[in-house]
């Protein structure tokens, strides 16, 4: 089995190409900051797994295309791509730049076009599997995420319309929707705070279970999702957000 992951160098997409591998999947993995792509690399290797990366911009279509053609010509087939590549940017309707607006969208949203393109044909011929990397904030929002929330709420309605048009082939597309995960993008966004520690433990309270998630909980569901195992489960939305939106903000009995 082979499959393409992106985002791979850092945080979730890391997560799933360590379990990928460690499952005996064969890997192509896409990803700009390419020293950690190239560590990462080398440590599957020595761990006996079997990789090859691309160092490029998800928004690019050549990188789609070369990841394909890498992917037939080392492994010969494509089984499935986990889409995790994405940036998080601040702004509300009125602050967000057209320029902050388009890096988001292309980053989060238009690259996730984009590589379905590149990978669905394989897919078909091996009725194999999509998961995309949405969020919370593809199902509801928080203050000043206007490009990233769109993003979100986009990939899953791109989710639901590849899993529509190509149920008839046995392809299957789904969605995955982390609440806070212990990433570098989370580590990032807290430390633009002035109290990095309490808005991380104000982060953690959010969330009933009253933490974030590690990356490796999130790679769980992804690589089941990619499986055989989810065999009857398309066009879905799978929160692993610790039940963040399953709690009602708020209670009449709060202090
Ligand atoms: N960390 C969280 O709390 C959280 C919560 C919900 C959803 N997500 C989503 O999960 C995904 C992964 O997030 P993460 O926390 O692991 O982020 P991260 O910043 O830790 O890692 C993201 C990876 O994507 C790569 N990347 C970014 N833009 C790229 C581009 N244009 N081309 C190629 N590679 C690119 C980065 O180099 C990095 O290796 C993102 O789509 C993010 O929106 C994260």
């Amino acid at each position: 089995m082979s499959i393409i992951v992106t985002g791979a160098a850092m945080g979730i997409g890391e997560a799933v190409a360590l379990k990928s591998a460690a499952e005996g999947k064969k890997l192509v993995l896409i990803d700009r900051a390419e020293e950690e792509l190239k560590t990462l690399k080398e440590k599957i290797i020595s761990e006996g797994g079997d990789v090859e990366i691309i160092i490029g911009s998800v928004v690019d279509p050549d990188v789609a295309e070369r990841a394909v053609e890498v992917a037939l010509s080392r492994f010969g087939r494509i089984d499935g791509l986990s889409h995790n590549a994405g940036i998080q940017r601040y702004g509300s309707a009125l602050t967000t730049t057209d320029e902050l607006w388009d890096e988001v969208i292309n980053i989060n949203l238009k690259s996730a076009f984009i590589l379905s393109r590149a990978v669905l044909p394989e897919l078909i011929k091996t009725k194999g599997a999509i998961v995309m990397m949405a969020s919370v904030q593809g199902l509801a929002t928080q203050n000043d995420v206007a490009a990233y929330t769109t993003s979100k709420h986009g990939l899953i309605g791109l989710t639901k319309s590849i899993a529509i048009d190509f149920a008839k082939y046995n392809v299957r597309a789904n969605a995955v929707a982390p609440g806070s995960v212990d990433t570098p993008m989370l580590r990032n966004a807290v430390a633009l705070s002035d109290a990095p520690e309490k808005v991380m433990n104000t982060i953690n309270a959010m969330h009933p279970l009253g933490r974030s998630a590690k990356a490796s909980e999130v790679a769980e569901l992804v690589c089941f999702l990619l499986s055989g195992r989810a065999s009857f489960i398309t066009g879905e939305v799978v929160k692993v957000d610790g039940g963040l939106l399953t709690q009602i903000a708020g209670s009449p009995t709060d202090d």
